[in-house]
C-alpha cells in the first residue's frame, strides 16, 4: 500500500477510536487535552480551557480556509488535467514526482478513464466553491473554536482528495503519450454511473445547503449569534445532523462517479463516513442533554436507524 493510502487508513482508525471514546465510561477518563480533540464547535467550551489548551484552539469560522485551499489547489489540478486532455500536454514534472512519491501513480491499467477524472475533479471544485459562498455569505458563526488538530486534519483532507482521485487515473506524466482529445470524443465515454453520481451530487448538495440556511435562520439578530437552538425542517425532521449526512452523500456520489473501482476513494469515503458519524453521535447527545423538548423520534445521522 502507498503512503497516502496508509495515511487515510490511520485517519479512519483514529476516528473509529473517537467514536468509541464517546462511551461515557471511556470519555470521562480522558484528559482535557484529548477531550478537546474529540469534540469541537458548540460542544467545546473554550472558557473551561486554561494554560496551553487555550492556545491549541482556533476559530471555527476558519473552516473557510479549507474550501479556499480546495478551490485553488484542486482547481489547479483540474486545470492541468484539462490542458493534458485538450492540448495533449503532460503534468508538471514536480507534480508527477509528488504523485509517484505519495501514491502508486501511475497504475496500470488505470482504474478510471480521463473523463471520469475530469468530472470528479470538477465536482470537488464546484463543492469547494459552494462552501466558500456558504461560509462567507450564509453561515452565522459564534465564537466557537476547533482544536488545531482538526484544523490540520482539514488542511490535509482538502490537499489530498484531488491527488487521491488522480492516483488511479490515466498516466498524464509521460511525454509523447498524450494526444489532444476532442471534446466530442470525450463525451462518447459518458456512462450511466457519471449521470447517476452527478444527480446524487446535486441532490445531496441541495440538502447540505438547506441545512446551513436553516442554521443561519436560527440566528437572525446579533443577540442570537452565540445561541444554539433546535433546528427544524427539511432533513432536520429526521436527523440531528443532516449536513453531516449530506456531506457523506456528496462523497458517496463521487464514489458513484468513479464507478466503484477506485480503491483510494473508498478510503477517502470511509474517512468522511467515520468522522461525520462520530461528530453526529456527539452532537445528537449534546442536543438531547441541552433541550428537554428535543424531538424523541429524531436520530443522529441516518433516518430511522441511528
Ligand atoms: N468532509 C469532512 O471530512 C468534513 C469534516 C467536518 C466538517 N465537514 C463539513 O463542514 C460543514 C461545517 O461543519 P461544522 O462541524 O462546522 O458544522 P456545525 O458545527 O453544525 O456548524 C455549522 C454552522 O451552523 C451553526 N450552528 C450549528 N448548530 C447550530 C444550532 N443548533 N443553532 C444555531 N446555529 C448552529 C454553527 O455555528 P457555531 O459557530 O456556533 O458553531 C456554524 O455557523 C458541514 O456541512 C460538514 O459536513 C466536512
Amino acid at each position: 500500500m502507498d503512503p497516502l493510502s496508509w495515511t487515510w487508513l490511520v485517519f479512519i482508525v483514529s476516528f473509529v477510536f473517537v467514536l468509541l471514546s464517546y462511551s461515557p465510561e471511556v470519555y470521562n477518563f480522558l484528559p482535557h487535552l484529548i477531550k478537546d480533540v474529540v469534540v469541537y464547535g458548540k460542544l467545546l467550551d473554550p472558557r473551561k480551557r486554561t494554560g496551553i489548551q487555550q492556545y491549541l484552539l482556533v476559530p471555527k469560522r476558519w473552516f473557510v480556509h479549507f474550501y479556499i485551499l480546495s478551490f485553488i489547489w484542486n482547481g489547479f489540478i483540474l486545470m492541468n488535467v484539462v490542458q493534458c486532455t485538450l492540448q495533449g500536454s503532460v503534468l508538471p514534472l514536480w507534480f508527477s514526482k509528488m504523485m509517484s512519491f505519495l501514491t502508486s501513480y501511475p497504475v496500470s491499467p488505470p482504474a478510471v478513464d480521463l473523463l471520469t477524472v475530469l468530472i470528479a475533479m470538477a465536482v470537488i471544485v464546484i463543492h469547494a466553491h459552494r462552501r466558500i459562498y456558504e461560509c462567507l455569505a450564509v453561515s452565522v458563526y459564534s465564537n466557537s473554536s476547533i482544536h488545531v488538530t482538526h484544523y490540520i486534519t482539514g488542511i490535509f483532507f482538502y490537499s489530498f482528495i484531488g491527488i487521491s482521485i488522480m492516483a488511479e487515473g490515466p498516466n498524464l506524466s509521460l511525454k509523447g503519450t498524450g494526444e489532444p482529445i476532442q471534446l466530442m470524443d470525450l463525451v462518447e465515454d459518458l456512462r450511466w454511473h457519471h449521470i447517476a453520481g452527478l444527480l446524487m451530487f446535486v441532490w445531496a448538495s441541495w440538502h447540505h445547503h438547506i441545512a446551513h440556511v436553516i442554521f443561519a435562520s436560527l440566528r437572525k439578530t446579533k443577540k442570537d449569534v452565540s445561541r444554539h437552538m433546535i433546528p427544524q425542517g427539511d432533513w432536520f425532521d429526521y436527523v440531528s445532523c443532516p449536513h453531516y449526512l449530506a456531506e457523506t452523500l456528496i462523497y458517496t456520489s463521487l464514489a458513484v462517479i468513479l464507478g466503484g473501482h477506485h480503491r483510494t476513494w473508498w478510503l477517502v469515503l470511509s474517512f468522511v463516513f467515520s468522522n461525520q458519524t462520530a461528530a453526529s453521535v456527539k452532537v445528537h447527545r449534546w442536543y438531547q442533554g441541552k433541550f428537554e423538548d428535543y424531538p424523541k423520534e429524531r436520530k443522529a445521522f441516518m433516518p430511522f436507524v441511528f
